[in-house]
């Protein structure tokens, strides 16, 4: 029961497990070419690359942010790929202290990408290492403890880091001034998920549908990971219940079993909203208390739930807190109250 319930709450969400990581995998763009959407992104990143080929050089260090599921960690391998490297693979949680990165630095070899995924959990005297690694490809090593350690220089062959990360903004300046080309994903248009649900089909020996498609795009909340998952939950529903096929009805029907409604919003999204509208009466509401009221961390709250809720406006962050709009409670179907007190009032609608 309590699977049965993670499964379902889990849905929707942009964040991949273990086993689901494996499955992505066969679904990845091999390059830039490949990858929907993104255009602006897409060509800056084409123009950086192709002219550190040009060069026959190592490309700038890249910084990619936005939210999770968007196709970080896909561009990080594009362009290992792209620039025919070895990509090395780490991630600021990976690394506990300095050391760690010295290890990883200290392993490179000329024109490694080198990817660092959550790069802005890196302990502090980790951050620091790296940004002189990229700047001046050096690496101070220390060797020993206490007041007998020494440290000694060592030179690093020139290498691309790649950093990806869900909130640019907690990264310190220095660190984020050492990437010479930052990318921001946004969440993608309806159209370019349902291109990308009609690639993952054709690769998984689906026939779909275009109105499937688009059925399914319109409530992927503009995320190919969710996009990619819900179409793997279409097809199980239309091997188990239908004839295989992906059609309109076996969309809409495996749909309403996962509880992902019309907008994409699954039962913690509608939790959010519903403790926001009936319980606080529209906000404003702080983050920690209305993250409480739906037994969630408030990193989940805001990282998970937030930024599509923000989006589609259904809510709006005020500086004193969390804000319903007229089409949440328009959308949990309840009547929209009346006067600014209601925290549907006033300007604070429109932020
Ligand atoms: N632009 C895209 N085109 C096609 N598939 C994509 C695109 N972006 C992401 N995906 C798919 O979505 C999934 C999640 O992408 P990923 O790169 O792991 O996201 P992130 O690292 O930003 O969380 C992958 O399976 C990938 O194949
Ligand atoms: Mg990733």
């Amino acid at each position: 029961m309590d699977d049965d319930l993670e499964d379902l709450a889990r849905v929707v969400s942009a964040e991949a497990d273990a086993i689901e990581r494996s499955s992505e995998a066969a679904l990845r763009p091999r390059n830039l070419d490949e990858f929907v959407g993104q255009r602006t992104v897409r060509e800056q990143l084409g123009l950086v690359l192709r002219a550190a080929i040009a060069r026959g050089g190592t490309s700038d260090h890249v910084l990619l942010s936005g939210p999770p599921g968007l196709g970080k960690t896909t561009l990080a391998l594009i362009i290992a790929q792209e620039m025919g490297s070895t990509l090395r693979v780490t991630s600021g949680p990976a690394i506990q202290h300095a050391g760690d990165l010295a290890a990883v630095l200290s392993s490179l070899d000329e024109g490694d990408v080198l990817f660092i995924d959550e790069i802005h959990r890196l302990a502090r005297p980790a951050e620091e290492m790296l940004y002189l690694a990229m700047e001046d490809f050096r690496v101070d090593v220390v060797v020993g403890k206490g007041p007998g350690a020494t440290s000694i220089p060592l030179t690093l062959p020139p290498f691309t880091a790649v950093g990806a990360t869900t909130r640019a903004g907690l990264l310190p300046a220095p660190l984020r001034d050492r990437f010479g080309f930052t990318g921001h994903l946004d969440f993608y248009e309806p159209d370019e998920l349902k291109a990308i649900l009609v690639r993952s089909a054709g690769m998984l020996d689906l026939s779909i549908s275009h109105d499937a498609a688009a059925e399914i795009a319109s409530r992927s909340r503009g995320t190919p990971r969710i996009a990619n998952r819900l179409l793997r939950r279409v097809r199980d529903w239309a091997q188990v219940h239908g004839d295989g096929r992906g059609t309109l009805d076996a969309a809409r029907a495996a749909l309403e079993v996962y509880e992902v409604d019309e907008m994409g919003l699954d039962r913690l999204d509608r939790a959010v909203l519903g403790a926001l509208c009936t319980r606080f009466g529209g906000g404003p509401v702080g983050l920690t208390t209305l993250a409480v009221a739906v037994g969630e961390e408030p990193e989940t709250v805001e990282t998970v739930a937030e930024p599509f809720l923000v989006r589609e406006g259904l809510m709006s962050r005020s500086p004193r807190g969390r804000v319903a709009t007229a089409l949440a409670w328009e959308h949990l179907g309840l009547p929209v109250p009346d006067g600014p007190a209601a925290g549907t009032g006033g300007s604070r609608l429109f932020e």
